[in-house]
């Protein structure tokens, strides 16, 4: 098999995203041995830096994810010594071939594998994507390219975008990233879907009353206001992160796992909604204030953000998806920066019970009596299912017997036909056993009990459940 190398390339490294989620990202992906043999990292920006500077721009962002792991820091130095850094124009020809020159040292003639992470200003996709596809893509292996959102600004644009990056690549070769659908919550809930039997029979509009899906933030756009004001919340967050986790709650059973199969059904779930009108939306933006002793900024305060500026920082949506599945069911969306509190979660409401007969336990709230299951997405990530039990009264159960006594309420005493029907059931056996002698199986004293309970389940296709 002819030994393979792989290249990734940070166009944009001295930029924000490359610093906080990129390269640690990629450190950590080696550390779990997880990057082939053969690989190099390469940072590409304007900036003019040496190998070694690039090196310790990174080496102040890695870290090693469970604190004091062994050889933490010799691995933060093999890692560093395969980053190699170039500057250049991201609209030259002449600096992306500069760059493939040193890829090629590199690679020293072996297969070549190239991944370039655009994390850069959308305006200069496209000249990147030009310079790097006639200069430096791989002549005998794979290019592909990452971008991270935004996609446009809205669906012309996009589409623009699509159609310039297509004269450059192949669909095969772009990947689009959202990062939200790399959380480990967001992964795991096609798995509770399709490999739980008790959630997927309730997937549906006969069982679930509203989806929510809410993105909160506790700090405002501090910093990044010159981004942000240019996009706001729904493009920054409704349009893909939690547009994204819909269509993943709300798709068909794909024909399998396989990325196609899986794209299908959310793009089927996505045409099936109806553009949004004014009226499903309500927008938002923070104001500054000074209470309880701390002095909150204004969106407007940020430097960055022009004073006048009406674009969203929090925004909050009605969705719904026309198909048989989803008819009528409310899909909101709630996203917001500088907020009181840091969370991401999926929120499902299921219906009331008909003819619910504790509905006066609730009182008027009967949306209480309903059962919620939430998924935390970020932080602490869970997977809750609110149920509805009885709220503790009396905790001892001889008082709560006795006052029941007292006060003549028999529904948890015995009628004397059920204490008959109960020792129909046990006494012939209790007969038998004690006329034929049977011996009960020894076990030992803190052990699981007697093996033969196992074998018991086993003829009936049961194992019991583990009580460890
Ligand atoms: C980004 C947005 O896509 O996601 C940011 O541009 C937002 O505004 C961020 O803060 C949230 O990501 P995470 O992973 O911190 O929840």
């Amino acid at each position: 098999k002819e030994e393979s190398t792989l290249s990734i390339t940070v166009v944009g490294a001295s930029g924000d995203l490359a610093n906080k989620k990129i390269f640690p990202a990629l450190f950590a992906l080696f550390y779990e041995d997880c990057l082939p043999e053969n690989f190099t990292v390469f940072g590409f920006a304007r900036t003019k830096l040496t190998d070694e500077e690039l090196r310790n721009m990174i080496s102040k962002t890695l870290t090693c994810r469970i604190d004091k792991r062994e050889n933490c820091d010799d691995k933060m130095d093999q890692f560093l010594k395969r980053c190699f850094y170039q500057a250049g124009q991201y609209n030259s020809e002449e600096s992306f071939l500069e760059l493939d020159k040193k890829l090629k040292e590199k690679e020293a003639g072996k297969l070549s594998n190239r991944l370039f992470y655009l994390s850069i200003p959308p305006n200069i996709f496209v000249d990147v994507v030009r310079c790097a596809s006639h200069r430096a893509s791989s002549t005998n292996g794979w290019t592909r390219v990452i971008v991270e959102k935004p996609f446009g600004r809205d669906s012309e644009s996009s589409g623009e975008l699509t159609r310039c990056l297509k004269q450059y690549l192949t669909e095969d070769q772009i990947f689009r990233i959202d990062h939200y659908l790399g959380k480990e919550l967001v992964e795991n809930l096609s798995v509770l879907r399709f490999s739980n039997l008790v959630f997927e029979p309730l997937w549906s509009r006969n069982y679930i009353r509203n989806v929510q899906l809410i993105f909160s933030e506790d700090f405002g756009t501090e910093g990044r206001g010159g981004y942000f004001d240019n996009y706001g919340i729904i493009r920054d967050i409704m349009q893909n992160h939690l547009l994204q986790i819909l269509a993943l709650f709300a798709m068909e059973t794909p024909v399998s796992l396989e990325a196609e199969d899986i794209r299908n059904e959310k793009v089927k779930v996505l045409r099936s909604m109806k553009p949004l009108k004014l009226e499903d939306v309500i927008v938002g933006q923070y104001k500054g204030h000074g209470k309880g002793g701390k002095s909150y900024p204004a969106y407007t305060d940020d430097p960055t953000v022009p004073k006048d500026s009406l674009t969203p920082t929090f925004a909050a949506a009605a969705l719904f998806i026309n198909n048989a599945r989803w008819d009528g069911i409310p899909f909101l969306m709630k996203a917001g920066k500088a907020l009181h509190v840091k969370r991401a979660e999926i929120r499902v409401q299921f219906r009331h019970v008909p003819g619910n007969l504790y509905k006066r336990n609730f009182g008027t709230d009967l949306d209480k009596a309903t059962n919620e299951l939430v998924l935390r997405v970020q932080p602490d990530e869970a997977i809750y299912l609110k149920i509805n039990n009885k709220v503790p009264e009396i905790p001892d159960a001889y008082e709560r017997l006795l006052l029941d006594a007292i006060e003549g309420e028999r529904r948890l005493f015995i009628r004397s036909d059920e204490l008959d029907a109960a020792w129909a059931l046990f006494t012939p056996l209790l007969r038998e056993l004690e006329e034929k002698k049977i011996f009960p199986e020894l076990y030992p004293y803190g052990s699981r009990g007697p093996v033969g309970a196992h074998y018991l389940a086993a003829k009936h296709n049961v194992r019991w459940g583990d009580l460890s």
